[in-house]
C-alpha cells in the first residue's frame, strides 16, 4: 500500500448537473414556485416512466392517459401514508412490516393508528439476491382477521418476490373483511378500494426503487406498476432526487375512477382543501372550502424542476451505477465476500445500494472494518440496524434472530454516480486490503 494516494470518496452525494440548476431557475423565473405545471408534468411523466419504462415518453401527446396515475408529494413518508390513508388504513387493523427497514415503512402505518407486527426475514436474505427480504413462510403464519396490508420494501432496489406475496394474500382471502363505508366521502372511497382489491393489500415500500422491474406473471412490470400502492423517495441520498421528495402511485382498482382517488390525494395532502393555489387565481374563485382536517406535504414546483431534469439522465444514471456495481460484484467474488446480486433472469434493480456481508464476525469486526475504511477515505453506511432493535420499536430483536445475524456483518458500500472509475477501483483496493489484513 505504500504506492497509495489517499482518496475521500463521500457516501452518497447529489449528482446535480447544470441541467437541473437551470429549470430549478426556469422554474423561480417563472412567478410559479409551489405545486403546479412542472410537478403536474412530473407526474405525467413518471406515471409513463412506471408503466412503460421509457424515461423519454412522449406524455404530451395524450397528456389526460397519464394524468391521475401518481401523485408527487414532499417525503416517501408521506407518500406510504397517504397511501395508506386511501387505503382506509385505521386503529385495530394490523400492517405487517419486515423487521429489516427503515423506521418510515412503519411509522407511517402507525401515524394511521394501525399494529405494527415485524416479520423476521430469510435467513441471510433471498437464496438469489441475498436482499433481506420477508420470509415468507412465516408471514403466511401470522395473518390474522386483522390484517389489512403487508408492507413488502425493496430493498437497494431490488424487487421482492411480489408473485408470492399476491399468491399468500390470495390463499387468506376468506380471513378479509373489506372496511365499511363511515359515511365520509374519504371512508366511501377507502370501502370501495377494499371491497374491489377483496383481499389484504399489497402495499410496496419503493424508496429504492425506482426504475427497478420484474416479470411478473410471464410480463416484465416495473416497481409502482405491481403492487396495489406504491412509495417512492427522492430524498437527496436516493438515485433519482428531487432534494426531499417522493410520489404515490396505486394500481387502477375495478370500479374506482382513478380522478377520484387523484382528488383525494390533493386534498389529503393539502389540507383537506377543495381548491389549490392554481385553481384559486382563476379570476373570482377565491373562495374555498375544508373537506378534512389533514395534512400538508406537496411538492413544490421547484421540486418538480429538478426532478425533471433528473428524469431526462436517468437511465444513464442506472447505467453508471450498474457498470460500478460490477467492479465490486468482481471484486468480492475475488475475495469471497458476500454481496447482493442486483440483476438476474427475472429481475433488474435499480441499483440503489450495495451491501457486502463478512460472514462469521461480529459487530465489533464489523465496525473495525468500517473504521479501517474510513482512515483510508472511504465512507460507508449500514442500512439497517433492525427495527426492532431501535428505542421507539421496543429495543429487543430476539424474535428477529435473522435479521440480527443479517445486520451484525453487513457494511454498505459507496455507490454513486460521481464516483470516477480511478474512485471505484480506489475502494475495491481498500476493500482488498483491509479484508486480506484482517484475515492475517
Ligand atoms: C426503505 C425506506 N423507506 C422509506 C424511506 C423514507 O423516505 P423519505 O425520506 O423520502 O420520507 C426511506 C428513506 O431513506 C427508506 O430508506
Amino acid at each position: 500500500m505504500s504506492d497509495l494516494i489517499r482518496r475521500q470518496i463521500p457516501f452518497s452525494p447529489p449528482d446535480i448537473s447544470e441541467s437541473e440548476i437551470e429549470e430549478v431557475c426556469n422554474a423561480l423565473r417563472s412567478g410559479w414556485i409551489t405545486t403546479g405545471p412542472r410537478t403536474k408534468l412530473l407526474e405525467r411523466r413518471l406515471a409513463a416512466y412506471i408503466e412503460t419504462g421509457d424515461t423519454h415518453f412522449d406524455t404530451e401527446s395524450d397528456p389526460d392517459r397519464w394524468s391521475n396515475r401518481v401523485v408527487c408529494l414532499n417525503s416517501a413518508t408521506a407518500a406510504e401514508e397517504l397511501n395508506l390513508r386511501i387505503l382506509g388504513i385505521k386503529e385495530g387493523d394490523e400492517v405487517i412490516v419486515p423487521a429489516y427497514t427503515y423506521t418510515a415503512t412503519a411509522s407511517a402505518a402507525i401515524h394511521c393508528g394501525a399494529t405494527v407486527k415485524f416479520v423476521d426475514i430469510q435467513k441471510d436474505g433471498d437464496a438469489v439476491t441475498h436482499m433481506p427480504e420477508i420470509d415468507y413462510n412465516t408471514l403466511d403464519s401470522m395473518i390474522t382477521e386483522k390484517t389489512k396490508a403487508i408492507i413488502a420494501v425493496d430493498l437497494s432496489g431490488i424487487v421482492c418476490d411480489y408473485e408470492k406475496l399476491f399468491a399468500i394474500v390470495e390463499s387468506k382471502k376468506a380471513l378479509f373483511t373489506p372496511l365499511e363505508s363511515d359515511g365520509t366521502p374519504l371512508g366511501e372511497l377507502s370501502s370501495r378500494i377494499q371491497k374491489s382489491i377483496g383481499r389484504i393489500a399489497v402495499v410496496c415500500d419503493a424508496a429504492h426503487a425506482l426504475g427497478a422491474s420484474r416479470v411478473f406473471n410471464g410480463k416484465r412490470r416495473y416497481v409502482g406498476d405491481i403492487a396495489d400502492f406504491t412509495s417512492f423517495s427522492f430524498h437527496a441520498v436516493k438515485n433519482f432526487t428531487t432534494a426531499e421528495g417522493g410520489a404515490a402511485t396505486w394500481h387502477s382498482f375495478d370500479g374506482v375512477d382513478n380522478k377520484e382517488i387523484y382528488k383525494f390525494y390533493q386534498l389529503l395532502s393539502l389540507h383537506g382543501q377543495n381548491k389549490d393555489a392554481l385553481a384559486k387565481t382563476k379570476v373570482g374563485a377565491w373562495e374555498y372550502d375544508i373537506i378534512g382536517p389533514w395534512y400538508k406535504c406537496n411538492m413544490t414546483d421547484i421540486m418538480a424542476a429538478i426532478g425533471l431534469r433528473q428524469l431526462d439522465r436517468y437511465q444513464g444514471l442506472l447505467e453508471r451505477r450498474e457498470a460500478i456495481i460490477k467492479q465490486y460484484d468482481k471484486t468480492c467474488d475475488e475475495l469471497g465476500i458476500s454481496h447482493l446480486i442486483h440483476h438476474t433472469n427475472c429481475m433488474d434493480s435499480s441499483n440503489h445500494l450495495y451491501f457486502i456481508r463478512i460472514l462469521g464476525i461480529d459487530i465489533e469486526t464489523r465496525n473495525r472494518l468500517i473504521e479501517k475504511m474510513a482512515e483510508y477515505g472511504v465512507a460507508t453506511n449500514v442500512h439497517y440496524k433492525p427495527l426492532p432493535m431501535m428505542t421507539a420499536y421496543g429495543n429487543d430483536c430476539s424474535d428477529y434472530p435473522n435479521a440480527y445475524d443479517y445486520y451484525k456483518n453487513l457494511i454498505t458500500l459507496p455507490l454513486n454516480t460521481l464516483l470516477s472509475d480511478d474512485d471505484v477501483k480506489y475502494v475495491c483496493r481498500i476493500i482488498c486490503a483491509v479484508f486480506l489484513e484482517d484475515k492475517a
